[in-house]
């Protein structure tokens, strides 16, 4: 196990878990939070880790368009100012980019603290909080610049998700489908049908836990994602494409949205480079885009910018982008390059239908 992972379903589960047992042995136990897990998170972490002391550190500021090099340093400013030594423990509480830019902040001050993760999102209890990988963006690229650092423990709470709003559920379920399309097709199915009839907390407990079981065993097998690890980034490389386009253009889109539109057009390409059977590709992308429409306010313009943006993919070698495609559901193949042209008639044709 490369990080243990720790469900809190009883409030007597909390605990039993290495942060509650260990806090005593710190110096100190420090709390980062954003703007809404301030608000939303931290009572409910306050009532879970009950006569506990700890120091809170709000990040107020800090969103997917300041989720950069900046925010660490700025996290970095805060943890000297607050005179936190090499004995502390740092918890990172909130959804992806608490988890991914206090997760750098923290691999590097004074050269690593202990850290844990409480992921208060439906994405990150199921996915940026797993796997050791911390990145921020740098010039407009999503997670250029990062770590590999492993949390101690990664403690899930879906107690947190009482507030999330809806848009992040459905991003956080887009992931959950991509798990269920590169490992587990009757779970893709059970997923993409609750969210088609708005009941996306049915059976939410067992629906997360299989998906921490799909990707922990992926990257077990994988931690420097030199192989097997590279089938989570399915429908990655146009989905980050595609988030980096809409957050430069001022409408910015939710990463699971992103990736389920880019799950569609990979999908699609699969059919003529990876031998995907016409009539399922047909009916994964119909389902995708069913639950997943394209935004009104996008048009086939944007395809230059998807282009242009995913020469810079870290997935790249030589500069071309490496796509993960389906041989068949649940049976993915990486490191699949295809020329620019049929990228592009890809996005146009299924995204915009010309
Ligand atoms: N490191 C990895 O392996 C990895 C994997 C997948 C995604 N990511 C990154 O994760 C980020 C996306 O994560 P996300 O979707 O959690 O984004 P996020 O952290 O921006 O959270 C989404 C929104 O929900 C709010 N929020 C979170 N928990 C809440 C709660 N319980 N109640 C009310 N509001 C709450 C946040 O404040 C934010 O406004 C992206 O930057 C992506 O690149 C990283
Ligand atoms: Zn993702």
């Amino acid at each position: 196990m490369i990080h243990p992972v720790r469900f809190i379903r009883t409030a007597s589960d909390a605990l039993k878990t290495l942060l509650y047992t260990r806090w005593n042995d710190y110096s100190q136990v420090v709390v980062l939070t954003d703007k809404n897990t301030s608000k939303h998170c931290l009572p409910h972490f306050r009532n879970t880790f009950v006569n506990r002391d700890f120091i809170h550190i709000p990040l107020p500021e800090l969103t997917e368009e300041s989720k950069t090099l900046r925010s660490v340093e700025n996290i970095i400013a805060k943890l000297m100012y607050a005179h936190v030594d090499r004995h502390a423990a740092i918890v990172a509480l909130g959804g992806g980019v608490i988890t991914d830019t206090v997760g750098f902040a923290a691999s590097v001050y004074k050269r690593g603290l202990h850290l844990y993760f409480i992921p208060t999102s439906l994405l990150g209890m199921v996915d940026a909080a797993l796997g050791g990988k911390n990145g921020v963006n740098f010039n407009g690229i999503k997670n250029q610049t990062g770590t590999f650092y492993f949390p101690r423990e990664v403690i899930i709470d879906p107690g947190y998700l009482a507030t999330l709003p809806r848009r992040e559920w459905e991003s956080g379920f887009a992931e959950m489908i991509k798990h269920g399309l590169i490992a587990d097709y009757a779970y893709f199915e059970q997923l993409i049908n609750r969210l088609a009839a708005g009941r996306m907390t049915d059976k939410l407990m067992e629906h997360i836990i299989r998906s921490v079981e799909i990707k922990m065993r992926i990257i077990q097998s994988d931690f420097r994602e030199s192989g097997k690890r590279k089938i989570l980034n399915f429908g990655h490389t146009v989905g980050h494409a595609l988030e980096a386009c809409a957050l430069q253009s001022g409408i910015p889109m939710r990463h699971g949205y992103a990736v389920a539109l880019g799950m569609a057009v990979e999908t699609a390409l699969s059919v003529e480079f990876a031998g995907l059977e016409k009539a399922i590709a047909r009916k994964i992308v119909r389902r995708l885009l069913e639950v997943y429409p394209v935004p009104e306010s996008m048009d086939t313009a944007i395809t230059d910018c998807i282009m242009e943006a995913m020469k810079h993919d870290k997935k790249n070698t030589g500069g071309e982008p490496s796509f993960v495609l389906l041989q068949a559901p649940g049976q993915p193949v990486c490191n699949k390059k295809i020329p620019g042209s049929k990228i592009r008639e890809a996005i146009k044709h299924t995204l915009f239908s010309v």
